[in-house]
């Protein structure tokens, strides 16, 4: 098992993005970081911000881990707004805490999404594959997920099984 972790970006805490990292988590025993919790401000250009919680989180993580797997509901056709507030403060580590940006070099990335819809539209996954690229971290896979009745369908335990398999 790969030393992971996986950071829940949604603005729900026990919504249905949760229910897919549940099921994830279950299966993996992949410890779950919930972005809703920590106080994760917008990328400031005098970095006002460096006393939030951005920095502990990040340096947790790559010291201790090796994957990061972003799960992330789709709201208008794009990750999460706190989610992406999160790779905004990416920026910390490139700029003044480049220590931290070293370390993610070589860690991979994966990502789960959770939608009404079956389908992504095309080029979702782009900003993710494109940071990973920029970052020098490594793009492994992704799962689109939706839900219906509450329920997790048949076909998206499939296609998670297929994702841990790939992530493992
Ligand atoms: C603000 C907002 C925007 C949404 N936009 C989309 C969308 O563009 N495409 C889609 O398939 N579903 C969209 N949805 C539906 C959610 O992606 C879907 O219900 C998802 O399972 C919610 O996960 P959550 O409970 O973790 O928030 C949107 C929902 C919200 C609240």
């Amino acid at each position: 098992m790969k030393k992971a972790i996986i950071v829940l970006g949604s603005s729900n805490s026990e919504g249905e993005t949760y229910k897919m990292v549940k099921f994830v988590h279950q299966k993996t025993n992949f410890p779950v970081v919930d972005l809703k919790t920590k106080n994760i401000l917008e990328f400031d250009y005098e970095f006002k911000n460096s006393k939030d919680d951005f920095l502990p989180l990040i340096e947790e993580i790559v010291t201790n881990y090796t994957l990061i797997i972003f799960a992330t509901p789709v709201y208008w056709y794009a990750m999460s707004g706190i989610l992406k507030t999160f790779f905004d403060r990416f920026s910390d580590c490139l700029k003044t805490r480049k220590d931290l940006g070293r370390k993610l070099r070589g860690m991979e990335m994966a990502v789960i999404s959770c939608g009404h819809d079956k389908e992504l539209k095309k080029g979702f996954q782009m900003p993710f594959k494109e940071s990973a690229n920029y970052l020098g971290m490594n793009y492994l896979t992704d799962v689109h997920c939706w839900i219906r009745n509450e329920e997790i369908s048949e076909t998206v335990k499939e296609n998670l099984n297929t994702f841990i398999e790939k992530i493992k």
